[in-house]
């Protein structure tokens, strides 16, 4: 290590992700250990946030400790101590703050705070180490659906946010609905491959008075009404052909609004982020739009998609040297707005 070198150790446990990394100068990760609890939610149709605290507890020890070990060095090569502080589940998150701050106190490392979207906007800094501020990003999680001025490091306008489901959300249940189980995305993604996204003709909801804005929960309904009828006439529902239907009305709507603000805000890039920015249609519908209107398209791999501790380390490199610091009494915050702190 150069002495000069900025060494993050970054945790994540604000959904069902138990996660430590370590990031080298905000670009470079040294280490990234997920350890996911999907398996065990399966069983319950989606994430249970009491058996998630429990799970987490269980993990994180072991997790940090491997998160070191991968990146080969000690804590006493650590800079700083970066964690997720909201939004999520607050029994999650709080585990992942009181390890992050008895870490702190214990080695006198200083220790920062930092909010879950602005890590999931951070991993596009990974790989894609010539991307600098200002950019359009278009956040799309299980929790959030953000269209997100990118001004600078750490600095943020939602310009365009979901008024009823996230993105993912949509995708998991409606995934549900077609007995796929959850996650409900990937599995989506998977079947739609061998559906046709024009067999059937789902609604593209707009938000009336806001161009930015998005509406999912009309779309699910009517996927369920499709579902529905087709039961109640006795018609044998082509699930590939409702996944990939679904899954088009969803990727129409978020690459219009997103592509609108890219050209009224006058930028030539944007990027995606959140666990469904790795689907794959979706992907493929930004590149074609993007490479149309000569818009630079950045996106990060999936893994560094879905919730994962290197981009809470990206994040937080932006902040330390930003000079940001937290206190002992750092809280969880569920509910936690960007740009706030
Ligand atoms: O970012 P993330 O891991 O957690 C949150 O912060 O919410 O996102 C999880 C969401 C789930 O709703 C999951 O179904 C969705 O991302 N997802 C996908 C894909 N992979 C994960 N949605 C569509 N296509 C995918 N390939
Ligand atoms: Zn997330």
């Amino acid at each position: 290590m150069e002495k000069e070198d900025v060494l993050i150790l970054a945790v994540e446990s604000s959904c069902d992700e138990t996660a430590a990394a370590v990031v080298r100068n905000g670009r470079e990760v040294l280490s990234n250990v997920i350890s996911s609890q999907i398996e065990l939610h399966k069983l319950y149709g989606g994430v249970v946030p009491e058996i998630a605290s429990r799970k987490h507890i269980e993990k994180i020890n072991q997790v940090i400790r491997e998160a070191l070990e991968e990146a080969s060095v000690e804590l006493s090569d650590i800079t700083a101590i970066a964690v997720t502080y909201g939004p999520g589940l607050v029994g999650a998150l709080l585990v992942g703050v009181s390890a992050a701050k008895a870490i702190s106190f214990a080695s006198g490392l200083p220790l920062v705070g930092v909010h879950h979207i602005e890590g999931h906007i951070s991993a596009n800094f990974i790989e894609n180490k010539e991307l600098e501020p200002p950019f359009v990003c278009l956040v799309v999680s299980g929790g959030h659906t953000h269209l997100v001025v990118v001004k600078d490091y750490g600095e943020y306008e939602i310009i365009g946010r979901t008024r009823d489901d996230a993105a993912g959300e949509a995708f998991d249940k409606v995934a549900r609905a077609i007995g796929l189980g959850y996650p409900g995305g990937p599995k989506i993604d998977k079947l739609a491959k061998e559906g046709n996204a024009d067999a059937v003709s789902f609604p593209r909801a707009r938000v009336g008075d806001s161009v930015y804005d998005f509406s999912f929960s009309g779309l699910k309904s009517a996927v369920l009404n499709y579902l529905n009828s087709c039961q109640m006439k006795g018609e044998e529902v082509n699930r590939a052909d409702v996944a990939a239907s679904f899954q088009k009305a969803v990727t129409d709507v978020l690459v219009e609004h997103a592509l609108t603000a890219v050209k009224e805000y006058g930028y030539d890039k944007f990027a995606i982020a959140g666990g469904v920015a790795s689907n794959s249609a979706l992907r493929a519908a930004f590149e074609k739009a993007c490479a149309k209107e000569k818009i630079q398209f950045y996106y990060p791999s999936p893994i560094f998609c879905t919730d994962n501790a290197a981009m809470i380390g990206v994040a937080g490199y932006y902040e330390y040297i930003k000079g940001e610091r937290s206190g002992m009494d750092l809280n969880a915050v569920p509910n936690l707005k960007l740009g706030e702190r």
